[in-house]
């Protein structure tokens, strides 16, 4: 493992664990997906050990399997329709705003689901995911229908996007948890999240995409010089 990556890894692990301290016992709490959401499970997974009592919404069948096996006690939103609290991790967080771009782990329309069920959205990241504008770094993940998915593609260069579709190792498309492709539209700098949301929403084919606007409450850096936080009232650093 390079230095670099390792240095990024501990900044997630900060991030994750000063993340789950906001959990207390007797709250539904949904589980993110992704290398930092993972993070956060493991340390809840050690706060349960030590007799923090919570019921886990998983947001992936990965997360799911994880929190099963450090003994996290798992439900539906159909048992708990309200979530008191999520962490979960994000591509990118915008400075000001707090608008994500999440999905590259192909896991966004669960995400998004548990996080709109929530109270409390808290994000974790390293430092390296702050963005001034979305889009300025990482693409957008737009979970499309297989079928046809190809006209799909086709309105969403309407939007003035190079959609590509997203393959897994073995070089065939790759299928999320609901049975879906996604296509990754590379929009550079987002001007207006909001109004690109709405039109993204409007396209028949689309299932869901990966920009979470107006629902985090709370975001928690890993730097290298110890751990910010930047809330709905205060999102500038
Ligand atoms: C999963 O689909 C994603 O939304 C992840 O939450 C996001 O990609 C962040 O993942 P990492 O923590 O692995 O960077």
């Amino acid at each position: 493992m390079s230095p670099a990556k390792s240095e990024t890894d501990s900044l997630k692990q900060t991030a994750a664990d000063w993340a789950v301290r906001e959990l207390d016992t007797g709250m539904v709490v949904g589980l993110g997906s992704g290398s930092t959401a993972k993070l956060a499970v493991d340390a809840i997974g050690r706060r349960i050990t030590s007799g923090l009592r919570i019921v886990g919404i998983p947001t992936s069948e990965r997360t799911a399997n994880q929190a099963r096996g450090l003994g996290i006690p798992l439900s539906t939103l159909g048992e708990h329709p309200e979530i008191d609290a999520t962490i979960d991790g994000a591509d990118e967080v915008e400075i000001g705003t707090l608008n994500l771009i999440k999905g590259g782990g192909g896991n966004h329309l669960r995400e998004k689901i548990v996080a709109s069920a929530s109270s409390r959205l808290v994000i974790a990241v390293d430092e390296s995911k702050m963005v001034s504008h979305l889009g300025d770094r990482a693409k957008v993940p737009v979970e499309v229908a297989q079928f046809g998915w190809q006209t799909t593609a086709h309105k969403l260069k309407n939007l003035h996007c190079a959609p590509i579709l997203r393959l897994d190792s073995e070089g065939k498309p790759f299928v999320t948890d609901g049975g879906n492709f996604i296509l990754d539209c590379a929009f550079g700098r987002i001007g207006d999240a909001k109004a690109l949301a709405g039109e993204l929403d409007s396209i028949v084919g689309v299932i869901e995409h990966g920009l979470f606007i107006g629902l985090t409450a709370l975001v928690v850096i890993g730097t290298s010089t110890g751990v910010k936080r930047l809330d709905r009232k205060s999102p500038w650093i």
